[in-house]
């Protein structure tokens, strides 16, 4: 979808559709709906005074125009009570009202961006409005070949824009918005693809194509180096599968070479079936999502690098598959990791640590100044949190609180869990130093804290997105199945990092 800017009301919009906003129960109309009123005989008032068209939070309401008027549509849609607003709440109700729009024969809408009255930012506030259009427009529909013709797609949108000093702010946060949206879009894609199609060699295609024509060098470890480095956790891992396993290092040096690198690390399991801890097969499908935290990664790097991030990042993601075979590895095992460290093999389908654990020590060859890292990582962190939250942990206060608010502005709710000492003891190996499994009790915390024994001491965050990687039901913006999430928390993270830090 293109977006454009242009100074002029919304009434001077010549769409298919113009979007206007209400909250709900209130009577005063905005400029254009008023202008719209007059033309048409009060019909809006008619609407709301009937009860027709409350403003409750995504209802939607289409009038048509008369001639005078250059937008063939008028789309209402509930802001729902104003004293509720949020950015979050835009994000939907836009959403909201664009998938109604698709439905009906429209190919270009238009809108304003203008919340003065509720005091946002307009950068904010845009970028929420393009967000949601965009986000909540998301279909995985490259493999449907019956009725394809039937898929409806919005080409443009065109935001309107009165006040002239307000049009440039709109533009540089509604292109903003687009990048960040379209990285989201890049991760979802690789996320629904199948796992016969999305292979670790695929993966790694994916970074090196996100990475051409970007200011980011893509380096892709192959199975000889890897196993010359001595990742022999990623490679225990790998052992089961005939794909070959990657391990993907996507570098971005926006910022001045005196600023420290900030590490993301992806976990990059292109399908988990638990190997020789075989998962029951029920749901089974959904586990090709399980390099979710490692597109995350891949997507945020792009978008970082499109945005020109005065930041230097290195995007860090391994990459296999976890199945059964004759060669595959199994309970009872022992692992020598990256760092040294054994790990005694309790259960197969704990590979998302083993992998992880072996990418975090590489994370230390930048000497980075913060680690954050995104994984599918325990199904405990759902029983935990539920299905919409991220699980945090980490070592250092200030990295989780800039992570905290970075998820405030993009509505990806994330909760902390704690990795206190009390936890060591449950994944104490017998016969290695750690073992990959603390049992039932708190399994995403010693998940968590096995993590941390690989983090090598910096300053680390880590995101449990088992949870809201993969929705089974719509959200307002965020159709079902593979969400992106984590994308636009990282580079909000990132933003905000270069105004933390590249000043001092
Ligand atoms: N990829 C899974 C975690 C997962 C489960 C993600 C459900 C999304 C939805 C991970 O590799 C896994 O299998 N974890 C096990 C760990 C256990 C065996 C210690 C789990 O959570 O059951
Ligand atoms: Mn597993
Ligand atoms: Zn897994």
């Amino acid at each position: 979808m293109k977006v454009h800017v242009r100074k002029g009301t919304l009434a001077e919009a010549t769409t298919d559709a113009a979007i206007v906003t209400h909250f709900e129960e209130e009577t005063n109309l905005g400029s254009i709906a008023a202008k719209f009123d007059e033309n048409s005989g009060g019909m809006i008032g008619q609407l709301i005074t009937r009860g027709d068209f409350t403003g409750r939070l995504n209802e939607v309401a289409v009038l048509y125009p008369r001639e005078e008027f250059s937008t063939k549509r008028l789309v209402l849609v509930g802001l729902g009570k104003r004293a509720d607003f949020s950015l979050e709440r835009l994000r939907g109700a836009f959403s909201k009202a664009t998938q109604h729009i698709r439905t009906l024969k429209v190919s270009d809408l238009s809108t304003s961006v203008d919340f003065r009255e509720v005091n946002l930012p307009l950068d904010q506030t845009t970028e929420a409005v393009v967000e949601g259009i965009i986000l909540g427009l998301y279909r995985f529909t490259r493999f449907r070949t019956i009725d394809r013709d039937e898929i409806r797609e919005i080409s443009a949108l065109t935001i309107m824009e009165e006040r002239a000093g307000a049009v440039e702010i709109i533009r540089t946060a509604a292109k903003t918005a687009e990048i960040i949206s379209d990285a989201v879009l890049f991760a979802r894609d690789i996320v629904s693809a199948p796992a016969n199609e999305m292979t670790p060699t695929r993966l790694a295609n994916a970074a090196m194509e996100s990475a051409r024509g970007r200011n980011i060098k893509c380096t892709i470890l192959e199975g000889a180096e890897i196993r010359d480095l001595g990742m022999n956790a990623l490679l225990g891992v790998a052992a089961g599968s005939d794909e070959a396993p990657k391990f993907i290092i996507m570098e971005y040096r926006g910022g001045k070479d005196s600023l420290p690198i900030i590490a993301l690390v992806g976990k990059g399991l292109t399908f988990d079936s638990g190997g020789i801890s075989i998962k029951p097969s029920e749901k089974m499908d959904q586990m090709k999502s399980d390099m979710a935290g490692g597109a995350a990664v891949i997507a945020a790097v792009q978008a970082a690098a499109e945005l020109g991030l005065p930041v230097n990042i290195v995007g860090l993601v391994p990459a296999t598959e976890n199945l059964p075979s004759g060669k595959a590895y199994k309970p009872g095992d022992i692992l020598k990791s990256f760092s040294g460290q054994t790990i005694e093999v309790v259960t197969t389908d704990a590979e998302g640590r083993l992998i992880m654990a072996d990418a975090l020590t590489y994370a230390g060859r930048y000497k980075p100044a913060a680690i954050v890292d995104l994984a599918t990582l325990t199904g405990a962190c759902i029983v935990a949190l539920g299905d919409h939250v991220i699980g945090m942990f980490g070592t250092d206060d200030k990295l989780k609180r800039e992570i905290r608010e970075a998820a405030d502005l993009t509505g990806e709710r994330v909760w902390e869990l704690p990795i206190w000492e009390e936890y060591d003891e449950l994944i104490k190996g017998d016969a290695a130093d750690y073992k990959n499994s603390g049992g039932r009790a708190g399994g995403a915390i010693t998940a968590a804290v096995f993590l941390s024994k690989f983090a090598g001491g910096y300053p680390w965050v880590h995101l449990d997105i088992a949870g809201p990687a993969w929705l089974a039901k719509d959200k307002p913006y965020i159709p079902k199945g593979a969400s992106g999430v984590g994308v636009r928390l990282i580079v909000r993270f990132l933003r905000n990092w270069h105004l933390f830090h590249s000043m001092s």
